[in-house]
This record gives C-alpha cells, structure tokens and sequence, in this order.
C-alpha cells in the first residue's frame, strides 16, 4: 500500500458543490454531451485534479491526451498572458500575425519528412483529417479515401465516416460519406493480418488507381492502443508509392512526443506525406495541424482551406511554448520512463488477475486489454467499467477504449511525478482487487 499524498476523497462523489452543479447540467446541457467523472473541476496542476468539494485525483486521462505538458504549464500561462496584452484575434486570412508562422516553422522543422514542408492550422483533430483529404483530393483529383479497422477520426461527417465504432459515434447519424473504404489492421493480441491481405482487401474494394489517400493511425488510441508490427508502416507506404495516393498519418492522439518520439511514425521507418496532430499541440487550446509535402500542401486553391478561428494566436502561442517544453524539459525521454513505470505495474496486475488479457503500447500510450477468459478472449467491457468507475472514486481517473470498451488506457501528462504514478497504481490495483472480490 503507499501512502496517499496526492490523492484525497473527502465527501461523497459528486460531493455538494458538484452536485448543485450536475443539477444544472442536467438542465441545461444537452444530453449528449455526457460526462466521465463524478465530480466538477476547481483546479489542476500537472497531473493533479482538485474538484469543487475539496476532493484530488491523479488525472491518467490528461484531458483525453491534450495535457502532455501537464496542467497550467508555466511556460504556456506566461505566453498566454503575453499575447493576452497584445491582440486576441484578426483571423489569419484577413490581417496575418506572426505566431502561426513561427508555429509553422517549427511544426516543419520538427517533422520527420524529407524535404520541403508546409503546414496549415485547424481548430479540432476532426477538422484535420477533413482537411487531409480535401488536400490530398486536390493533389491527386482522385476521390476515395482508405481507412483502417478500429480507427477513430472524430465526429464531423466525413471524420465519423472514416471512424470504425457505430455506437455511439454513428448512432442515428447516416447517411455518411460515400468513397470511404475501410481494411483490415493488424490487431496483434485479436486478429493477425499481412501486408498481402490488406493489399487483397484494398483491391477487392476500389479501383487503387482512384484512391487519394490512405488515412491510417499509427498507433491506434480510441481503438484500443493498437501498435502494429514493425512491417505495417513501410507496407502501406509501399502501397502508396504502387498506387500513387497520398499517404496521411493521423498523429492527433499518438504525436506530440506521447510515444516518446516527437510523432509515433519516426518509431517505424516509414514516412508519411501528410500528417495530422491536434490535442496535446497546443495544450488543451483548440488547435490542429495538417504538416507535409509542399507541393501536396499547396495543392488546393487559394482561400479553399482555413476557417475563422483556425490558428488562433492564443492557440499558436500555447503551441510554441509545448514545442520548447518538450525540447527543454527533455519530456520525449520523461514519455519513455512514465510509459515503463506504468507498463511495469500493468503487468504486474496482469500477474494477480487472470481478467487481464494483454498489456500493450509504445512510450507513455500503454493500454491493458481486460477478457473474461485468457484463451476464449471474450471482452470483459462490464468489469472494464466497474474498474474504471472504482479508480476514479477512489481517487485515479483511467480512460477506456476499444471497439469492446474493454481497454483500460493512459494518456496522462508527461510531468506526472514517479511518485504520483505509484499512487496511481496503487489506486488502480486495489479497485481490481474490490471489484473482483
Ligand atoms: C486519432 C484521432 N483522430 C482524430 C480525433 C478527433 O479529434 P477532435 O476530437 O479534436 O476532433 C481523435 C480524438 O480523440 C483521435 O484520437
């Protein structure tokens, strides 16, 4: 057992003030938009919660990823303060600033592609993808688009298309977008696949020489924490070069450094044209970015790409200090060893419960697959749940994921303490031993 000093649970969860204030969302907001935790926020620091009751959680959700540089970094609230003084908005498109630019810069300078880059600012992962395929369309002037089993892309019509899981993203949403075709992953622990299956799969479907892009995550989030073999990258690039469609990465989960790398792909030898980050970019202040090839970048026309707010300055300014902090505070190698603390413990609790089926992941994205038996491996969504639900009013707050929703995962802040994590995963231990009493 260690000791909790991060963590506190004072009241019932909600506790009263929170409650007072579920009672007006209840009211007021739709319903959709439903929420995790059972408690409202007053305050964060790194990867610390306190709620309105006086309550602390250790937060392994990091705002669903967007908190690599952890809660109200220093270097980010002086920037935002700074550029408060200055102006807060012109939309780029009608009177330019230079934080994009200088955003811009970096984003290219840090991203592994040979060559000449470009990038171009969003305000959501969603937009991004979008945005990938109106590029990649008007470079190839080719219309099907390629996705990949499991995948997530966000909530927009085309992105919900291009996702996997119907309930609840698709549910009561059709009709979708046509010229989406969706193949087969290598989802290592469930479903084994070669690169000649998937090739199969591409032909049987569409006519390559009408596909414009192949969308594909690295590293799956939302599905799971899927990591794929070593040869499913460079495959899919192959592919690409065979057929002559764009090939686009889509890092808005998996990039920022999460994995250790700046983005997830350089972990593989395979280089993208187009890449998609979004989240932790700009910590938690709506901002995407599409990054890669100039000349596939400059493609569309003239004012065909943008949107008011895309690239806010607020939103760049917060973007180059996440940039500098991964760099200065060395939180590529922070990723490494928070990833292995964890996995360690994962497995650990692997070793004391047979409900854990798999533990997987590359760098700070490490995922375990829980299943009501090791050699039928029947998803274990219920126990998932109860799991989660346990940790968070007991103090730790774990995302789930997959197809199944039977995937406990990590997507804390990168500045989360050795110590902070141990407590975490004591937390986490002893709701597995309450829940499968
Ligand atoms: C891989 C991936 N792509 C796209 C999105 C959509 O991003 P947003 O919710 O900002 O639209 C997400 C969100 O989780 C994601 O994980």
């Amino acid at each position: 057992m260690v000791e909790r000093r991060f963590t506190r649970i004072l009241t019932d969860l909600p506790g009263p003030k929170s409650a007072a204030v579920f009672a007006d969302k209840a009211k007021y907001v739709a319903a959709p938009l439903d929420t995790y935790a059972p408690f409202i926020i007053r305050r964060g620091e790194g990867a610390l919660i306190e709620d309105l009751d006086g309550n602390r959680f250790i937060d392994f959700s990091g705002g669903w990823g967007c908190l690599a540089v952890g809660q109200r970094n220093k270097r980010i609230v002086a920037a935002l303060r700074d550029q408060l003084d200055d102006f807060l908005h012109t939309d780029f498109t009608a009177v330019p600033y230079a934080p994009l630019i200088d955003l811009a810069h970096m984003l290219c300078e840090r991203t592994a592609i040979r060559g000449d880059k470009k990038a171009a600012f969003f305000n959501s992962g969603a937009e991004a993808v979008e945005n990938v395929v109106k590029i990649a369309r008007a470079y190839t002037k080719r219309k099907a688009v390629l996705v990949f089993e499991n995948a997530f892309h966000g909530r927009t019509l085309l992105a919900m298309t291009m996702t996997h899981k119907a309930r609840p993203y698709k549910t009561g949403f059709g009709p979708f977008a046509s010229d989406v075709y969706r193949l087969p992953f290598p989802y290592e622990y469930r479903k084994k696949v070669t690169a000649e299956e998937i090739e199969g799969a591409l032909l049987s479907l569409v006519d390559p020489n009408e596909v414009a892009v192949m969308v594909v995550e690295p590293i799956i989030g939302e599905g799971g924490f899927l990591v794929p073999p070593p040869w499913f990258l460079p495959a899919m690039r192959a592919l690409a070069d065979k057929y002559g469609f764009v090939l686009a990465f889509d890092e808005v989960q998996s990039g920022i450094g999460r994995t250790g790398k700046f983005f997830a792909f350089e972990h593989f030898g395979a280089e993208p044209d187009l890449v998609c980050a979004a989240k932790s970019l700009a910590s938690g202040l709506p901002l995407s970015a599409v990054v890669g090839r100039a000349a596939i970048m400059d493609a569309p026309i003239p004012s065909a790409i943008g949107g008011t707010y895309a690239g806010n300055p607020l939103a760049c300014r917060a973007a180059i200090e996440v940039l500098k902090a991964l760099d200065e505070d060395h939180l590529l190698q922070r990723a490494v060893h928070v990833g292995d603390r964890i996995r360690k413990a994962f497995e650990r609790i692997g070793d004391r419960f047979d409900v854990v089926g798999d533990v997987r992941g590359l760098g700070a994205m490490v995922a375990m697959e829980l299943v009501k038996d090791r050699t039928t491996k029947e998803p274990a969504k219920e126990m998932t749940g109860r799991i989660a639900t346990l940790a968070v009013r007991t103090g730790a707050i774990f995302p789930t994921a997959g197809l199944n929703g039977n995937v406990l995962r990590v997507l804390v802040s990168l500045v989360i303490t050795d110590d902070q994590i141990d407590e975490g995963m004591d937390i986490l231990e002893s709701a597995f031993a309450t829940a499968l009493k």
